[in-house]
């Protein structure tokens, strides 16, 4: 029998650090939704202490998950780990987290704190959250670049206090496989209690190692849990991929001493839905989740692979949830055939009234286009207006015209908070004048840091699936929108983005 690796997922906190990917209540409770479905064991659901956004959402998250461990990432004070406390309390099995730095770097230009100091506040954190909670995660941030003997002694001291797991994060990407996987092995072989704790790693992609220090460091240094995230999402270059490493672990079994208990075919879906809900789209070549990854186009390829798909392919797409493009449903679809395919695909809409608002979408869509596919449902709920929360800005109508030599004009009618307004627009191109004529009555003075569109499924047929990120003093939001009309898409994509940062509730990056 091979150990078993604790899949730790992280997308909805280290993940939520990536510009613009903030995340409300409502899409942190369906990202975990999928998560558990895929048989997560943790989900660290944010960190409580950031916002009270992020603590409802937390809470919200420790409530809804039944069979995954939700955790929450807390600074080494009480304040945080109090908080911590009070947000997963409510969940069937919950873990604090947490982490203060412990290179000389950090310590002296960031903390301020001499090492002694830093010791203290490890120790007492983990003393304070073990009294509370009997699965405790402590984390020396920055430990890729720390001095190895303080480590050491910082490790032995929180095992002592009552750490569950020693978590050693490469926090810049600085580490190479090989190092850091006998880094690993160093740490266990010299802290003394090292076999009363499980050993994880968290490792941040700026070199583009992230997943092979991870798996560096199971093989190597013996990690029996990994943190990772969904598409890689994370701060700066991201975070270790869950795709990547749970696919790796699978597909080379006959190289790796671990397995994990992932439900591969949740892969996909899982990758969809975060990428709707954060904007940040999948690039096409991206390993096991991108749209090319089983995508054969030179000749010689697609003709091994009709011989026998063996020839290029190292997995079979269906194992990681690539299902051919299917038909789900039509126009003449009724509401209850719409809501099974709902639950089927793992959506869990909060309200009636939630069902009735996506239902009208459907009804809509259905009407411009006879073939509705899985994405195309995925897609509906994917901006996010499928909630309680009440949009500020709503699309109600809007047409514009444009044709070769001819300056474009666009006309919108939106209501802000139940109050109509009209305005006209040119730009340079049809979206360009949507956008100016919606600021013409926002004024919203944000600045567009991104606008990006994606076709949802095959065909001319499509719909468009917009992103678009806007910055307001240094607050970052995406918003999405789809459509059959990619100019219509791109106005839901702006309203949404608006809606954000109107939004008092959503929260800020909750950096560290
Ligand atoms: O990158 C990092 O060091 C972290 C820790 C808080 C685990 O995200
Ligand atoms: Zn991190």
């Amino acid at each position: 029998m091979k150990d078993r690796l604790i899949i730790f997922d992280t997308t909805m906190r280290d993940g939520e650090q990536s510009p613009g990917a903030s995340m409300t209540r409502e899409e942190k409770i369906r990202i975990a939704r999928q998560l558990e479905r895929m048989r997560v064991d943790v989900i660290e659901a944010g960190f409580p202490a950031a916002s009270n956004g992020d603590f409802e959402a937390v809470r919200a998250v420790a409530n809804a998950i039944r069979e995954s461990t939700v955790a929450g990432l807390c600074r080494a004070n009480d304040r945080d780990i109090g908080r911590g406390i009070d947000a997963l309390k409510g969940a069937r099995s919950w873990r604090i987290h947490t982490f203060i730095a412990t290179s000389a770097l950090h310590m002296e230009k960031k903390l301020r704190m001499t090492p002694d100091q830093v010791l203290e506040d490890a120790k007492n954190a983990v003393r304070y959250a073990r009294k509370h909670c009997p699965d405790i995660e402590f984390s020396p941030e920055d430990a890729s670049r720390s001095e190895l003997d303080f480590l050491c002694r910082v490790l032995e001291a929180v095992i002592v206090e009552g750490a569950t797991t020693i978590n050693i994060p490469d926090t810049v990407g600085y580490a190479v496989p090989q190092q850091f996987g006998e880094f690993i092995s160093t740490l266990r072989g010299r802290v003394p209690n090292s076999d009363k704790a499980v050993w994880s790693v968290h490792c941040h992609n700026d070199l583009g190692m992230a997943v092979a220090n991870s798996l560096a460091a199971v093989v190597i240094g013996g990690a029996r849990q990994i943190e990772c995230t969904v598409n890689g999402l994370g701060e700066r270059a991201g975070n270790t991929s869950l795709e990547e490493v749970v696919m790796a672990l699978k597909t080379r079994g006959d190289f790796f001493p671990v397995q994990t208990g992932i439900d591969t075919t949740q892969i996909v879906p899982a990758s969809r839905l975060v990428s709707q809900i954060t904007g940040f789209v999948v690039q096409p070549n991206k390993a096991v989740v991108g749209a090319n990854a089983f995508a054969h186009a030179s000749g010689i390829h697609q003709d091994g692979v009709i011989k026998s798909r063996q020839t290029y392919e190292i997995m079979r797409a269906e194992d990681v949830g690539w299902a051919a493009n299917r038909i789900v449903l039509g126009k003449l679809s009724g509401r209850t055939a719409f809501k099974q395919r709902l639950k089927e695909l793992g959506i869990d809409l909060e309200s009636e009234e939630a069902y009735n608002k996506a239902f009208q979408r459907f009804k809509d869509l259905a009407d411009k286009k006879s073939e509705i596919y899985d994405e195309d449902i995925q897609a509906l709920l994917s901006d996010g207006v499928v909630t309680s929360s009440e949009e500020h800005w709503k699309l109600i109508h809007m047409s514009q015209a444009s044709g070769m030599g001819e300056r474009p004009q666009a006309s919108v009618v939106l209501s802000e908070a139940g109050r109509e307004h009209s305005a006209q627009a040119q730009g340079d191109g049809p979206v360009d004048a949507t956008f100016k004529a919606i600021e013409s009555v926002a004024n919203s003075g944000a600045g567009l840091l991104l606008y990006s569109v994606n076709a949802i499924t095959t065909g001319t047929e499509s719909q468009g699936e917009v992103t678009v990120r806007l910055e307001r003093g240094g607050r970052i939001v995406n918003g999405l929108g789809a459509d059959t009309d990619i100019v219509v898409a791109s106005a839901k994509a702006y309203l949404a983005a608006l809606n954000k940062l109107h939004d008092k509730t959503e929260r800020i990056n909750p950096q560290i």
